[in-house]
């Protein structure tokens, strides 16, 4: 079937594993900086259902088809798609589906580095002082001098860089695999721990209604498209990271179960990150928030005033760490694994030269909040550090949605039925609630979203 012939692949050690590896994938930055938020601001338990819903029926349908790709396709995200669409007959164009991914990895990977870049800094100052015991408006001035000092930031988003390049160039199970194996246990692991914890706090019950207090009245049209739109970040979907893992699995693994699963996985880790980073908030009498303001500024005010706010706060970055970086990973595999079998470079050469040139873009990010800083409106809301969040728009608001929507048109539409079907032995009924979600229900959804969010508050 392979239009290109290529040598065999390397595989998971066990489904297990890959699950491991794509909920690592899936639970990032996404998870504990803005999922918590979002519920917290949107109606709490019943935001939860509403994002739940549309989880089954957009982003659900979208990761099957994602992950069928890749293990239909047998190569990286653009020739596995060209693959396909030999067997399809269909046209070439489509092959846009892995360029696409490959560009946006590229992007989101070159700020997403410089991010985890503070997670080090902050790591380093909890772990030898300056976290601890200061005034609170030193703590919360901490960030402001670090995002000051382009020199500093280099240094850390080099050496995350550097970290992420060590685990590629090792390949799929001495690299990827047992990242996930180590990461991913400790990050269950503290984060629980911290959880536990933080229910000693009077204010475990305030975060606890912040969370989960069900108001209906606040699921609107806006909360509903922020819902989905949320989900293909955080699900790490629409741009080929999922696909690679996929072409790395068992032909009998069955793609319903390990969707489900790393599904569960993310929603539970997002929901425990915000038990964890709430009642904090609430106990030293600060405001939640979202985003860097709420990690690398509430938080530290928090750890300035608390008792073992150092300890607290090293456990935390370490945590974090773990979760940037198994994502991190699965964002820099689709491009190595493209540069490897399209110019049959070693996993090493592939993965330093790859990671040199996001590196490089990086630098971008890094001077978009000092010397570059320019500030723009965009959609009524002001941007203050211009190149960081442009790419940030351009990648999570507009190229993840629409590689979905390609992702999911192809499957639905494009591939054959008899090698749909066998991708994913799946019994009748589901099979065609499935295509029908693909074909319909996932590409009109996701467009609506993508329509929403860049033309409405034009309008407004
Ligand atoms: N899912 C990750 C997060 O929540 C980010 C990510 C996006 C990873 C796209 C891979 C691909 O932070």
């Amino acid at each position: 079937m392979s239009q290109i012939q290529l040598k065999k692949r390397e595989h998971w050690s066990s489904t297990l594993l890959f699950v491991f590896a794509t909920a690592g994938s899936a639970v990032g930055l996404g998870n504990i900086w803005k999922f918590p938020y979002i519920m917290g601001e949107n109606g709490g338990a019943a935001f939860v259902l509403v994002y739940l819903i549309s989880i089954l029926v957009i982003a659900l349908p979208i990761m099957i088809a994602e992950i069928m790709l890749g293990r239909r396709g047998q190569a990286n995200p653009v020739s596995a798609v060209g693959n396909l669409v030999a067997e399809s007959k269909a046209s070439g164009l489509w092959r846009i589906i892995g360029w696409m991914g490959l560009f946006t990895g590229l992007i989101i990977l070159s700020y997403y580095s410089v991010v985890a870049g503070w997670i080090l800094a902050f790591e380093w100052r909890a772990l030898f002082g300056g976290l601890a015991n200061i005034p609170v408006d030193e703590a919360g001035q901490k960030f402001d001098l670090l995002i000051a000092a382009p020199k500093e930031m280099l240094l850390w988003h080099s050496i995350f860089m550097g970290l992420c390049v060590l685990v590629v160039a090792r390949g799929v199970k001495r690299g990827i695999e047992l990242a996930a194996k180590l990461l991913m246990p400790a990050l269950l692991f503290m984060l629980f721990g911290l959880m536990i914890y933080g229910m000693k706090y009077a204010a475990f019950d305030q975060a606890w209604q912040f969370m989960f207090d069900f108001d209906l009245n606040k699921i609107t049209l806006p909360v509903v498209v922020t819902a989905v739109g949320h989900a293909f970040f955080t699900l790490s979907l629409g741009m080929g990271a999922v696909m690679v893992y996929g072409s790395y699995l068992n032909k009998s693994t069955s793609l319903l179960q390990v969707s489900i699963w790393v599904i569960i996985a993310d929603t539970v880790i997002a929901i425990v990150a915000g038990l964890v980073i709430f009642p904090l908030v609430f106990q030293m009498n600060l405001e939640p928030a979202q985003g860097p303001g709420l990690i690398f500024v509430t938080l530290p005010q928090a750890f300035a005033q608390m008792s073992g706010g150092a300890v607290w706060g090293a456990i935390f970055f370490t945590l974090l760490l773990c979760a940037a970086w198994t994502s991190a990973i699965s964002i820099l595999e689709p491009i190595v694994a493209w540069a490897t079998e399209r110019f049959a470079w070693s996993r090493v050469k592939a993965a330093v030269l790859i990671g040199l040139l996001i590196w490089l873009l990086g630098i971008v990010t890094v001077f978009s909040f000092n010397d570059w800083a320019f500030s723009f409106e965009f959609l009524g809301a002001q941007k203050n550090s211009g190149w960081f969040d442009i790419f940030d728009l351009l990648t999570s608001s507009i190229l993840l949605p629409l590689g979905g929507i390609l992702i999911a048109l192809f499957a639905g539409w494009v591939m054959k039925d008899s090698a749909r079907r066998e991708e994913l032995a799946m019994s009748d009924g589901l099979y065609c609630i499935w295509r029908f979600l693909v074909r319909y229900v996932s590409p009109i959804a996701v467009s609506i979203v993508l329509f929403y969010q860049l033309l409405v508050p034009l309008f407004d």
